[in-house]
C-alpha cells in the first residue's frame, strides 16, 4: 500500500488519533477535551473544549520562535509599480495595532467585521486583527457591486466595515468608496463605523462621524494582545453563490481550520516553514483566505499578495517574474490564468527569460482543469502540475495529489484521490454508490473533516436543507462526476445553478433575479456556456412583457449594465438576447440543460416532457445570433 493510502485509511478508521496528531502543528492555549463531538448529528464539531488564537498561531508564535525578521508578506503590485515587504515582526505590530484600533471603536469578540478591499496588505492585516480579538471577519470580493455587498452586510450585520478608497484594475481605477456608500444606502443594517484606507491613486470622501481614515486610526491605537477563543468559535464567514440570489454564509471555525490548513501546507503542498508560497488569487475568495492568508502564515512561510493579472501587467511573463524575483517555491492559481498566459505566449517565450530553477510545483483549482492546459503547463515549466478539487465550504482540498507525502501518478482531467478525512462517494438518484466510470452526484460521508463548514451563518436549517438532506448521512458537494477503477475522481459538472467564470463561482439564479427585475422583462433564463478562456460565461435569454416596443438592442444593453451594476463586473455578463418564449416542460420548468447543450454544440435529445418542441428551434436561432455554438465547440 502507498504511504498516502495508509495515511488516508488511518484518517477514516481512527479519526481521533489522526487529527489529534495533526493538532500538534497548532499552539493551543488549552488543549481540547475531545477531538470530535458527534453528539448532535448531522452537526459535528472539532476539538471542543480547546482554546487557541488563530492570529497567535499565524503571526506571534513565529516572532517568538525566531522568525521576526523573515518576510511574512510581500505585496507585489505591478498595477501600482510597487513592492512592499512586511517581516513577521512588522506584521505583528500592524495587526496588533489595527486590532487595538478596532477595540477602540467598540469591536468585541463575536462581532462581525466586513472587509471590502483590493489586494493590499491592509486587507490581510484587517483579517488577522479580527482573528486576534475574536471578531468574525467577512471579506467581500472587490469585483462585487453594491447590491451584493448590501446583501452580505444585511446577513452578517457587521459593527464595522474596513474598506479602501479604490482598487486598481488594468486601465481603470475602481472607486470602492462610492460602491460601499451605495451599499450602505441600500442595506437595512448600518455598521457603527467604516475604516477607509486612502490610496494615493484616488482619495475618498469620508462621512464625518462614521468613517475613519486607516492611518489616523492606526496612529491613535495601542497594540492589543491575542484573545483566546474556543476552537469551535467562528473565525470568519465567507459568502458564496448558491442556487438562489441569497448567498450562503459559510462559517469557518478556529480550531479545525488551523489544524487542517497547517496539515495541508506540509502534506498537500509540500512546503516547509521559511519557504515562499504564492496563491495568485484574491483575498475575497476561499483560495485567498486559505492560501494567501492563513495556510502560509500558520506554516511560517512568506506569502505573496499579488495585485495584478497573469497577462497585461505588463505581459504574459508576470507570473515568472514574480516567481524568480521572490524565490517562490510553490504557486497555486486557477487554470484560467494559465489559459490566459498560453493564449498570449503559446511557445512559452517569456518563461525562458526567467530563472525558475528553484520553483517546485504548480497547483491548480477553482474550476475544472482541462487536460490541454495541464499538459501545456507541465511541458513549459518542467515541474509537477497538480489539479486539486475543493470548495468554499471545505476550506481545503477534498481531492489532491499530496506532494508532501508522495507524488501519485497524474491523470490529466482528475484531481486525483481524497485527502484525509474525506470519504468521497459517487451516488445515484437512490443513494447507491455507482460503479467505476459511471456518473453520479459526488458526496462525502459524514462527518466532514476539520475546517469544513459546521453550518451556515444563522441558518442551521438552510445548511441541512442545502447540503445534508438529499442523501441522509452524506454531504452533497453539488458537483457531479465519476471515479475510475483506481478511485481517481473526475469532476464533470455542477448539479445546481452555479457556474464557474474564470475560477469565480457565480449563481445564474442571482443573475436571473436581476434580469427579472427589469421593467420590460416578463421572464428569463441564464445558462453557463463553454468558453475557451474563462471556462464558462453566463448567457441570458429574456422574454419581454407584452406591449414593450423599445428596440431589443437597447433593452439588451440595459440588462448588461444592470447585472454589472447589481452583481458586479466579475459576473462578466455580456451575452443576452431577447426571445419570444422559453422552452419549458409541461409542468412549467425551464429547460436550461437542453439550451446549454445547444449553445455548447453538444448532442441533445428532445425532452419527452417538453411543452412545445418548436421553441427549441427559435432558441437555436437566438443563440446563433450571439455566435453560439462557437465553431471550436461544435
Ligand atoms: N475589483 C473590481 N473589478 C474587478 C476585480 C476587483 N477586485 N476583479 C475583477 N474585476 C473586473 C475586471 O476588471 C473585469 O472587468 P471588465 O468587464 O471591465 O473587463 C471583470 O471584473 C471580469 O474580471 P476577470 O474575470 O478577472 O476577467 P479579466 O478579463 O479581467 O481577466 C483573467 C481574465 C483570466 C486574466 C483573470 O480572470 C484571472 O487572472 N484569473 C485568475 C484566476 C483567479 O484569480 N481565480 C480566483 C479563484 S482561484
Ligand atoms: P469555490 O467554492 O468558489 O471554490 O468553487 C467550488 C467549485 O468550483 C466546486 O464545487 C467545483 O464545481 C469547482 N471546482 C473547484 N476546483 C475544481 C477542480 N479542481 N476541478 C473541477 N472543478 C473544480
Amino acid at each position: 500500500m502507498s504511504i498516502y493510502r495508509a495515511i488516508w485509511r488511518r484518517s477514516l478508521d481512527d479519526p481521533e488519533s489522526f487529527w489529534a496528531e495533526a493538532a500538534e502543528l497548532v499552539a493551543w492555549e488549552r488543549r481540547f477535551d475531545r477531538v470530535l463531538d458527534e453528539s448532535r448529528p448531522p452537526f459535528y464539531r472539532w476539538f471542543p473544549g480547546g482554546l487557541l488564537n488563530t492570529c497567535w498561531n499565524a503571526v506571534d508564535r513565529h516572532v517568538a520562535a525566531g522568525r521576526a525578521s523573515q518576510p511574512a508578506l510581500i505585496h507585489d503590485s505591478p498595477v501600482t509599480g510597487t513592492i512592499r515587504t512586511l517581516t513577521y515582526a512588522e506584521l505583528q505590530d500592524r495587526v496588533a495595532r489595527f486590532a487595538g484600533a478596532m477595540v477602540r471603536l467598540g469591536v468585541r469578540k463575536g462581532d462581525r467585521v466586513v472587509v471590502y478591499m483590493p489586494m493590499v496588505p491592509e486587507a490581510v492585516i484587517a483579517m488577522l486583527a479580527c482573528a486576534r480579538i475574536g471578531a468574525v471577519h467577512s471579506v467581500v470580493f472587490g469585483g462585487f457591486a453594491s447590491h451584493e455587498l448590501a446583501k452580505r452586510v444585511d446577513d452578517a450585520k457587521p459593527v464595522l466595515i474596513v474598506s479602501a478608497s479604490c482598487g486598481i484594475e488594468p486601465g481603470r481605477i475602481v472607486a470602492y468608496k462610492p460602491l460601499l456608500d451605495a451599499a450602505l444606502a441600500q442595506s437595512a443594517h448600518a455598521p457603527r463605523h467604516c475604516v477607509i484606507l486612502q490610496r494615493p491613486q484616488l482619495r475618498a470622501e469620508l462621512v464625518p462621524g462614521r468613517d475613519l481614515d486607516w492611518e489616523e486610526a492606526m496612529a491613535a491605537a495601542h497594540p492589543v494582545d491575542c484573545v483566546p477563543v474556543e476552537a469551535t468559535d467562528p473565525l470568519y464567514i465567507l459568502y458564496t453563490s448558491g442556487t438562489t440570489g441569497q448567498p450562503k454564509g459559510i462559517v469557518r471555525d478556529n480550531g479545525g481550520h488551523a489544524v487542517a490548513l497547517a496539515w495541508s501546507m506540509r502534506n498537500v503542498y509540500g512546503v516547509q516553514p521559511g519557504e515562499v508560497y504564492w496563491a495568485a488569487s484574491d483575498v475575497g475568495w476561499v483560495v485567498g483566505h486559505s492560501y494567501i492568508v492563513y495556510g502560509p502564515l500558520l506554516n511560517g512561510n512568506t506569502t505573496i499578495v499579488y495585485e495584478g493579472k497573469p497577462v497585461g501587467t505588463p505581459d504574459p511573463g508576470a507570473f515568472w517574474r514574480v516567481i524568480s524575483q521572490h524565490d517562490v517555491r510553490v504557486l497555486f492559481t486557477a487554470p484560467t490564468a494559465f489559459r490566459a498566459i498560453k493564449k498570449e505566449d503559446p511557445e512559452g517565450t517569456y518563461i525562458k527569460k526567467y530563472d525558475l530553477s528553484r520553483f517546485r510545483a504548480l497547483f491548480l483549482a477553482g474550476e475544472r482543469c482541462d487536460p490541454d492546459t495541464l499538459l501545456w503547463a507541465e511541458a513549459q515549466l518542467g515541474v509537477p502540475v497538480i489539479d486539486h478539487w475543493w470548495q468554499t465550504e471545505t476550506g481545503w482540498a477534498i481531492c489532491a495529489n499530496p506532494l508532501g507525502i508522495e507524488k501519485l501518478p497524474v491523470k490529466p482531467g482528475s484531481p486525483t484521490l481524497p485527502m484525509p478525512g474525506y470519504d468521497v462517494r459517487v451516488l445515484d438518484e437512490e443513494g447507491h454508490e455507482v460503479p467505476p466510470g459511471k456518473l453520479g452526484a459526488i458526496c462525502i460521508k459524514l462527518p466532514l473533516p476539520p475546517s469544513c463548514l459546521p453550518t451556515l451563518w444563522n441558518a442551521d436549517e438552510r445548511f441541512v436543507q442545502s447540503y445534508l438532506s438529499r442523501y441522509p448521512g452524506y454531504y452533497l458537494t453539488g458537483d457531479a462526476g465519476f471515479k475510475d477503477e483506481d478511485g481517481y475522481l473526475f469532476i464533470m459538472s455542477r448539479i445546481d445553478d452555479v457556474i464557474n467564470v474564470a475560477g469565480h463561482r457565480l449563481s445564474t439564479g442571482a443573475m436571473e433575479e436581476v434580469l427579472a427585475s427589469h421593467k420590460d422583462v416578463a421572464e428569463c433564463a441564464v445558462i453557463g456556456v463553454a468558453d475557451e478562456l474563462k471556462g464558462e460565461l453566463p448567457l441570458g435569454l429574456v422574454v419581454l412583457k407584452a406591449g414593450v416596443e423599445r428596440p431589443h438592442a437597447e433593452i439588451e444593453r440595459d440588462l448588461v449594465q444592470k447585472v454589472r451594476d447589481e452583481i458586479g463586473p466579475v459576473a462578466a455578463f455580456k451575452l443576452v438576447t431577447v426571445v419570444k418564449r422559453l422552452p419549458k416542460t409541461r409542468s412549467g420548468k425551464i429547460l436550461r440543460g437542453t439550451m446549454k447543450k445547444i449553445a455548447d454544440g453538444q448532442p441533445w435529445t428532445m425532452p419527452a416532457t417538453i411543452d412545445d418542441p418548436a421553441i427549441l428551434g427559435e432558441i437555436a436561432e437566438a443563440l446563433g445570433r450571439l455566435g453560439y455554438p462557437r465553431r471550436s465547440a461544435s
